[in-house]
């Protein structure tokens, strides 16, 4: 596709490089080379402009190429490019934390910071199972995580996590008491819906017949997506998310929501559990929180789950966990100057005022060849297709690819085509976005 590669890089030099979920041989015998980004738009090293259907891999949530966040970083970087946090601090993560606080959901107000989403949901799930033995409650160590859910790849995140490929060369290695809700993906019920799906809020009541099996005593906490990314934009039927609460509370449970692709905007509120009017006590966030200039993650905590470690004697060590790289001053930086963009632009919420045009553009859809549902929410937005007989997925690859070749970069999981554009986006990048999809899957056997 990329026939000339960039100056000084032949296909032999692509060998080294093990690429991270991609089919390496097939990549390498065709591969993809972006090179260059601005706006709404990357350009392919042999030049080719290609419109970002995908926020980069939904993170770049202001658009590209935005020099407040990268003269930030250099002027961090040349006053001081590392301080450590363990025992010391530095402003800056200071100033960010609270930052962050005061754009979380009421008492959400202490923050954690990791490197990565995968970070930061192991760093939940420690930080849970550490809060009920803090408070006395050492027996409640069971983690219920949900099918098909995509919580990083830490051995927490896939063993919470509930989508087999991850999974099932690592059965044997999976963190020990961990069930599973069931998904809440339904076409037969819930095809075309627009926005939240009505029917399946009683999925939820499968937390009682595992805290029925299992007992409350031995379940500290509950982790689900809001609106599941990974495993092709599952979103939670209406009422669903505050079942959920409610049984969490009932049973002393925590509630963990796994924000890493729903935070900073994406659902048209700072996050999901505003847009959906469901508090968790701990939330997850990574993409988004540096416009995926710099790798940083944090975990919001409610303080009542925070205050429960602040006993015992003071020059002790609280939470014996922590990274390296956690509030490294040039990720601090990265952020800070995000969240000047997102405020001054409105960006955490102007999700909420496309999504009409969005849910038009993307349901406009139907109809076309191949396609079984079309799901959206916010600026997020997917196109079901039936799988070709035996050979799951190599349809909506074939899609992605051909938008990919026609200047639209689209997402591929399994038999589903995602979109998450930068929250910049102008309704006319929505139509080309539809409109290069549309001819793909014309083009499509
Ligand atoms: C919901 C969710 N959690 C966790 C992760 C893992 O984040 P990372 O790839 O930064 O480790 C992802 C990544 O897509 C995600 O969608």
């Amino acid at each position: 596709m990329n026939a000339k590669l960039s100056p000084g890089l032949s296909h032999d030099d692509l060998d080294a490089f093990w690429m991270p979920f991609t089919a390496n041989r097939q990549f390498k015998s065709n591969p993809r080379l972006l090179a260059k980004a601005q706006g709404m738009h990357y350009w392919t090293a042999d030049g080719r402009e290609v419109l970002d259907g995908v926020a980069g891999l939904w993170c770049v949530n202001a658009g590209h190429g935005r020099r407040e966040i990268s003269a930030a970083v250099a002027k961090q970087l040349d006053t001081m490019e590392f301080a450590p946090t363990f025992q010391m601090g530095h402003p800056i993560a200071f100033e960010l934390a609270s930052r962050l606080a005061g754009l979380a959901p009421p008492g959400l107000d202490r923050v954690f910071f990791t490197n990565s989403g995968s970070e930061s949901v192991d760093t939940a799930l420690k930080i849970a199972i550490a809060y009920q033995r803090a408070r006395g409650h050492a027996t409640k160590t069971r983690l219920i995580g949900r099918e098909k859910g995509y919580h990083g790849v830490g051995f927490g995140g896939i063993s919470v996590g509930g989508i087999v490929n991850n999974r099932k060369a690592y059965s044997a290695n999976m963190i020990p008491g961990v069930d599973h809700l069931p998904h809440t993906l339904d076409i037969e019920h819930n095809a075309y819906s627009r926005g939240l799906p009505q029917w399946g809020a009683h999925l939820a009541n499968e937390l009682e017949r595992l805290v029925a099996l299992h007992d409350a005593s031995t379940i500290a906490a509950v982790i689900v997506e809001p609106i599941s990314g990974s495993a092709g934009v599952i979103l939670p039927p209406v009422g669903y998310l505050k079942r959920l609460r409610e049984i969490c509370d009932k049973h002393d449970i925590l509630l963990i929501f796994d924000e890493v692709i729903t935070g900073f905007g994406r659902v048209g509120a700072p996050f999901a559990a505003q847009a959906f009017d469901v508090t968790p006590d701990l939330m997850t966030t990574a993409k988004g929180l540096t416009n995926g200039a710099i790798p940083m993650g944090a975990v919001f905590a409610h303080r009542k789950v925070h205050d429960a470690f602040m006993h015992g004697p003071e020059h002790l060590v609280e939470l014996f966990h922590g990274y390296t790289y956690s509030a490294h001053p040039a990720a601090c930086a990265a952020a800070l100057a995000t969240l000047d963009i997102y405020a001054r632009e409105g960006l955490l919420t102007r999700a909420a005022a496309l999504a009409s045009r969005w849910e038009s553009a993307v349901h406009s859809l139907k109809g076309l060849p191949h396609i079984i549902d079309i799901r959206n929410y916010g600026l997020i937005g997917a196109v079901e297709l039936e799988p070709r007989a035996g050979k799951p997925g190599t349809r909506a690859f074939e899609v992605f690819l051909k938008c990919f070749e026609r200047g639209v970069m689209v997402r591929q999981t399994g038999d589903t085509i995602a979109m998450s554009p930068p929250l910049i986006i102008e309704p006319a990048q929505m139509g080309k976005i539809v409109e290069v999809l549309a001819a793909a899957l014309r083009d499509t056997a």
